[in-house]
């Protein structure tokens, strides 16, 4: 794993979406997969800017986002449809039908994981994945489990996530208790990945994932098996680091 260390939050965000923008115009027509949480807003901001600016063109470019809550409306504020269009797609030139979030209003959610891994295998398979982690190691919402799924899936979340999650929401009860998820299968067949962690309570997540252990107990470390994977974070983080990369 390459490990990358940025100045702060900023500099983490521009440096995702040069990242972003080197492989747009290298492939017009690529496929990326995208996150939800406060982490990307930055790069995405970024995206916009330059999309505005007419150095990334995103007309030919399809996106896949990892997780959805289920049930859930996508026209609701609190769904990652709504958000991806709030942070990113409103703000670049996305044809709407190449921007993909699971179906939180799927009859089926089990059904509609299959459909969705179908969409991206047809697409050609991930060119890139951005990722975030939650506190507990959980990538996209795949929570630490002592088994875990490999497709994309209806997966219950854990108290731990509801509670952290709970901060984008009027009350803690508000938030949906499952969520439909790409599985870890897809996201590790993703041709290049990139994981943004910085804050302190994450600095155990960057630990275990430099710690050469892999464990379904914290879903990120399987990344280590991935061999194109950039780790990035920011100065104040990686000094409280105990493992090194
Ligand atoms: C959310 C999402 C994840 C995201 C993570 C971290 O619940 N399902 O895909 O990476 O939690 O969120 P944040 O970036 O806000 O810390």
């Amino acid at each position: 794993m390459k490990f990358v260390v940025c100045k702060d939050y900023d500099e983490m965000s521009q440096w995702a979406a040069e990242v972003v923008r080197k492989i747009v115009n290298e492939k017009p027509n690529a496929v990326l997969g995208l996150a939800t949480g406060s982490t990307p807003v930055g790069m995405y901001h970024r995206l916009a800017e330059l999309c505005k600016a007419g150095e990334i063109d995103f007309s030919e470019v399809k996106t896949f986002n990892l997780d959805e809550y289920y049930p859930i409306d996508p026209s609701n504020d609190q769904s990652y449809r709504y958000f991806m269009n709030q942070n990113l797609h409103n703000h670049i030139n996305i044809k709407p039908e190449n921007a993909h979030v699971p179906n939180g209003s799927a009859e089926d959610a089990n059904a509609e994981g299959k459909r969705y891994d179908k969409m991206i295998e047809e697409a050609g398979g991930l060119d890139f994945q951005f990722l975030g982690s939650g506190v507990n190691g959980h990538i996209g919402f795949n929570e630490p489990d002592d088994a875990l799924v490999a497709g994309t899936h209806l997966t219950a979340l854990t108290e731990n996530t509801i509670e952290v999650n709970s901060r984008f929401f009027e009350k803690k009860e508000d938030v949906p208790r499952h969520a439909i998820t790409m599985g870890m299968a897809p996201i590790l067949k993703a041709r290049k990945i990139l994981i943004m962690i910085s804050g302190v309570n994450k600095v155990p997540i960057l630990n275990a994932l430099a710690s050469g252990k892999i464990t379904t107990q914290i879903p990120a470390t399987m990344l280590q098996m991935h061999n194109d994977v950039t780790v990035v974070t920011d100065e104040a983080t990686a000094a409280l680091m105990t493992e090194s990369f």
